[in-house]
């Protein structure tokens, strides 16, 4: 029996997206046995072409690709295009990446039939790990009710609970499907970990590191450096971080924390999802201090080791 993690990625790509689909697709120790995409980062057509271009540029081609929904579960669209300056300085992913592009099209079975007969038919676990808005996984909950019986850990970059980034009070992925967002975290996964803002923005990258990836020279080491440079030109535009010239790379920190949990510090809490709020839609409600009378539902991460986390990349993108 195989030790590595088994691992399906539910991906909005995306920069960030890009880079923790090379970490994992990459790392010894993982068998990324499929993608799913989303919309999000970009409308869907996009977020499927570019995770088929990551996978193909650095040589793995054959992981399908499933594509999924196109938009919101319940709303006909996000809640507001206000932050979208696509193609812009200020948007750190464009419509799409800028990488040589895939001509190959994504699996022929949608995400959601893909993620319900693989976790109907599997004899070994697999870990699941959306990195982008969560309305495929909420679907999959929806069409099949023992779904979240069947996920052995769900690993979600989302949610912040003192960082927002699209608003006053939410982050992304969460906000643009609360609805979906909010099923999830009460369908009773057994194992869930989630990678907040609060994690994500202790491990930055800075434009020397993003260099370095470059200097490696390999495929996905140049991949890197063109993606966070882009993030980089983004967030000192428009989000400055403490450290100058730095972003966070978000999505890559879950696939670092399923191959090294003590990359992250994490607290166990219960988590809702605001879905009603005028001014917190899509806001993360973590009860850290217990006050809410909720039995914890997740490992909420608060902490991350930033300097591990830029040395697992180089290690693993300098690999030849
Ligand atoms: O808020 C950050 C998250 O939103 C990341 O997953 C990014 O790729 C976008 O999906
Ligand atoms: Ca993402």
């Amino acid at each position: 029996m195989s030790t590595k993690h088994r691992l399906i990625i539910d991906c909005d790509t995306g920069t960030d997206d890009a880079v923790a689909l090379m970490l994992a697709a990459l790392h010894p120790e993982i068998d990324l046995i499929g993608v799913t995409t989303v919309f999000g980062n970009a409308p869907l057509y996009a977020t499927t072409t570019n995770s088929l271009s990551v996978l193909e540029l650095i040589g793995k081609g054959h992981i399908p690709v499933h594509a999924g929904f196109p938009r919101p579960l319940v709303r006909k669209a996000m809640p507001s295009e206000r932050f979208f300056k696509t193609d812009s300085v200020q948007d750190p992913h464009g419509t799409y990446l800028d990488i040589p592009r895939s001509a190959s099209k994504p699996a022929s079975e949608r995400a959601v039939e893909y993620l319900i007969e693989t976790y109907r038919n599997a004899t070994q676990p697999i870990t699941l790990m959306p990195i982008g808005p969560l309305t495929n996984i909420a679907a999959a909950v929806a069409l099949e009710p023992r779904f979240a019986e069947w996920v052995p850990k769900l690993i979600i970059m989302g949610g912040g609970h003192e960082v927002p980034n699209i608003s006053a009070s939410a982050e992304f992925n969460i906000w643009a499907d609360a609805e979906a967002a909010a099923s999830v975290f009460e369908a009773g996964f057994k194992d869930v970990l989630m990678v907040p803002l609060d994690a994500t923005h202790k491990a930055l990258v800075t434009a020397k590191e993003c260099a370095a990836f470059g200097a490696l020279g390999t495929p996905a080491g140049m991949a890197t450096e063109t993606v966070i440079k882009r993030r980089i030109g983004s967030y000192e535009s428009s989000q400055k971080m403490d450290v100058p010239e730095s972003a966070p790379v978000h999505d890559a920190l879950c696939v670092a924390a399923l191959v090294e949990p003590g990359i992250i510090t994490t607290k166990r809490c219960h988590v809702a999802v605001e879905t009603t709020g005028t001014l917190t839609l899509g806001r993360t409600v973590v009860d850290t201090h217990h006050r809410g009378g909720k039995e914890p539902n997740a490992d909420v991460a608060f902490d991350a080791n930033a300097p591990r986390f830029i040395a697992l990349m180089m290690e693993i993108f300098g690999q030849r």
